[in-house]
This record gives structure tokens, C-alpha cells and sequence, in this order.
């Protein structure tokens, strides 16, 4: 097991650690000299990484996607975290353990598999039972469908994501049909829908690449899982002697609706209960494990708010702070909006500052509170939505948070 976790380093800490390169840039000082901008990550979180000395030494024994071992100064600098890199070193794969790079479902991929085959064995129908049955007996598959994430960052972004959220969608097709079953509505085919929350995403297992960290595939760059899927359920049902041809563009029908409207990619509307269900049902999972995981996030401000939670373009509640606890806390409301800096405005953090005076975001964070904790930044990321109607605090506490954020106007 490595040590230290991103998750748990404190700012103002001088850190040894190994870390996964996500993203490396080569930038150049007014000088013209080389300095390096790094995102390094673990299972436990991610952070920005500087290396502004002795660059040239090592800025081509690296890649993303590379291991490698730091030593630097983490400090909070302009309300983010920082990591200025002082000594790098490129790791080997065998110096390496990967579980402890990627973030991975709280769940056993094999049990997970294990309910999934239960779920397929079950199916009435011989049909869909045989082509699933022929999907997940292909070895490559099987094998793909057990790491793959759901989604590249938004929900169920971890190795054997995609499996949790089908597992998850399954229930929820199951009590769905359940429900409307008890309500006497007779058209919902639960072979149907349940093949389709299971194929629905298959395509991804080709879209994204998450051999290391999570991305694009060509092919998913070019053509999306929605093509994808489809192409690879309509191979393997041409395996199958005998598959109705109505039942095929039915299944094929989900897959490419599943995303409810045109605008969202899907290039037809979901025109029968199964699809429906699926696209609503597929939405909602997604949503929940995106809420789940905004939630389980602590925030630099100890709001009842998260910030910004940009997939769901709102800030969260947190209720159980909002009912329980006392205290000018209570007063706060959705955290300070940070200003942003113009681009190209990037600098150097003044490096002794934290030995020296420490800042006021130092000074505002509890000792020994953990980075993941302490820093949370909540602009939104490059590429995501600002909230425009977003309230600022107008209380007295809100007032002097953004004083102790340097954020007056
Ligand atoms: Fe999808
Ligand atoms: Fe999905």
C-alpha cells in the first residue's frame, strides 16, 4: 500500500509520494525557460502539481499515464491547492501497486459479475437469455465489462463502474415493473427492459479507455458508445440462429433512445414503455451516484451547501448538517464563489510563504485538517457551466467568509 494518499495530505506539508501522471504540460517562464504543469492522481483524489526548477532534467523521462515519485511543498495558493514538485523520478510498473492509482467500485467485480450472470440466467425469454448469454461468454468482453467505468468523470467513474450502475438500474427495473405490475399496467416486458438496462451501455467498454486514467477511445471520439453499442449487439445477435427480427430493433431501439432526447444524443425518443422506463430509470441512477459522491465530498467551507456541483448545475444541501447543527454555521449560506484569474495570469506561489506568514486560507483551515477537506475549490472547472443565479452569502457569516476568503468586493 502506497502512503501518503492525496486524500489525506495536509497543506504546508513537505510530501514523499508516488502518484499517477493524468495530464503533464510543458509551459515556458518569461525567461523562456521550461516549467512543468502536472495533474497527479491516486484512488483517493487528484491535485495540480508545479515543477518550476531543474526541469529540463527530467521533462522527457515522463509521460502521462507514467508513475511517478515526488518530492515537493503542497501549499494553498489563490483558494487552490498547489503542489510545487522539487525532486521527480519516473517509477517502473513492477516499483508500482496499480489498486492504489485507480479509483474502484466499493464493490467485488467478480460477486458483481457473479449477480449479473444470475440476473441473465433468470431471463424468460431464450432469445435475449441466448444473446446475452453469447456476450458475456466472450472472455474479452466479460473481462472489459468487469473494469469498465461508467461514464470518464461524471457518475460511476471508477474500474467496475459500468457493472455497479447496470446492477443498480436492474433493481430498479425490477421494483418499476413491480409497481406498475400491481397497477395493472400489462405492457412492460421485463426480459425486455432488463436486457436493455444491460446492454445499454455497452458501447462504453469501447468508448472510454481506462487501461490508466479514464478517457476517449478513438472510436469513442468518433462515434460515442450509443454506435458503438449498437454495432456490437448487432454482431453478436447475427451469431444467434433464430433471433426475431422485430425483437432485435426493439433492443436497438433502447439502446439508441436511452438518452431520452434528441439533444442528449440519442438519435430517436424512447416510443415504448420499456425505453421509457429505461431512459428515466438510467437517468435517475446516474443522477443519485453524481449526488452520492458531491455529498460524500467535504468542502472547504463547513456549509450545510456543497459547491458548485457542475453535472447537476446546482449546489447540494447537505441535510444533515442543515438539521442538525447548531451555531453560526447555520447561518451560512451555498459557499463563496471564488474569482477566477485571467487566463495566462498564472505565478509562481511566493514558496516560503507558508513557513513564513501562512495565508489566510491556512490560516482559516483547522490544523491537521486534511487536504481534501480543506481546499475544495468551488469555481467551477474549465469547461463547466458558472452558475449564474447562484446566491452569494448576504449574512453576517457569509459576510466575513468571504472576508477570510479574500473575496470582498
Ligand atoms: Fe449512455
Ligand atoms: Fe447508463
Amino acid at each position: 500500500m502506497k502512503s501518503p494518499y492525496i486524500g489525506s495530505l495536509t497543506p504546508n506539508e513537505v510530501v514523499t509520494g508516488q502518484f499517477l501522471v493524468l495530464s503533464k504540460e510543458v509551459r515556458h517562464k518569461r525567461t523562456g525557460e521550461p516549467y512543468l504543469t502536472l495533474h497527479l492522481g491516486d484512488r483517493t483524489g487528484d491535485m495540480e502539481a508545479k515543477m518550476w526548477d531543474n526541469v529540463v532534467e527530467v521533462i522527457d523521462t515522463f509521460n502521462r499515464d507514467d508513475f511517478i515519485k515526488v518530492k515537493g511543498l503542497l501549499q494553498l495558493y489563490q483558494n487552490r491547492t498547489q503542489f510545487t514538485v522539487h525532486k521527480l523520478r519516473r517509477l517502473e510498473e513492477h516499483e508500482v501497486d496499480f489498486t492504489d492509482y485507480f479509483p474502484c467500485s466499493e464493490r467485488d467485480p467478480e460477486e458483481m459479475f457473479r449477480d449479473l450472470g444470475a440476473i441473465i440466467a433468470g431471463l424468460a425469454n431464450p432469445h435475449l437469455r441466448a444473446l446475452l448469454e453469447a456476450i458475456f461468454s466472450d472472455q474479452r468482453l466479460a473481462s472489459l465489462y468487469k473494469i469498465a467505468p461508467a461514464a470518464k468523470s461524471i457518475h460511476h467513474a471508477c474500474r467496475g463502474g459500468l457493472l455497479e450502475h447496470v446492477l443498480s438500474l436492474c433493481g430498479l427495473c425490477r421494483a418499476a415493473t413491480s409497481h406498475y405490475a400491481a397497477s395493472n399496467y400489462k405492457h412492460i416486458d421485463v426480459d425486455l427492459l432488463l436486457a436493455g438496462a444491460i446492454l445499454h451501455d455497452i458501447g462504453k467498454l469501447e468508448e472510454l479507455s481506462y487501461g490508466r486514467s479514464f478517457g476517449y477511445s478513438p472510436d469513442g471520439q468518433l462515434l460515442g458508445h450509443i454506435v458503438i453499442g449498437l454495432r456490437m449487439v448487432g454482431a453478436k445477435v447475427e451469431q444467434i440462429d433464430g433471433f426475431p427480427p422485430k425483437l432485435r430493433t426493439l433492443l436497438e431501439h433502447m439502446i439508441i433512445s436511452h438518452h431520452g432526447e434528441l439533444e442528449f444524443g440519442s438519435p430517436k425518443v424512447p416510443i415504448f414503455p420499456e425505453a421509457l422506463l429505461l431512459h428515466h430509470l438510467d437517468n435517475l441512477d446516474s443522477k443519485m451516484d453524481t449526488m452520492r459522491r458531491a455529498l460524500n465530498r467535504d468542502g472547504l467551507v463547513e456549509s450545510e451547501f456543497t459547491g458548485w456541483v457542475a453535472p447537476l448545475e446546482r449546489v447540494l444541501l447537505r441535510k444533515e448538517r442543515y438539521l442538525n447543527d447548531a451555531g453560526a454555521q447555520r447561518d451560512a449560506g451555498p459557499p463563496a464563489q471564488a474569482e477566477t484569474p485571467a487566463v495566462g495570469a498564472e505565478t509562481k506561489p511566493p514558496a516560503p510563504a507558508v513557513q513564513d506568514a501562512p495565508s489566510k486560507e491556512i490560516a482559516a483551515r483547522a490544523p491537521g485538517q486534511p487536504l481534501a477537506a480543506a481546499a475544495r475549490d468551488p469555481r467551477p472547472a474549465a469547461g463547466e457551466k458558472r452558475p449564474e443565479n447562484r446566491p452569494l452569502p448576504t449574512t453576517p457569516f457569509g459576510e466575513k467568509l468571504q472576508a477570510v476568503l479574500g473575496l470582498e468586493k
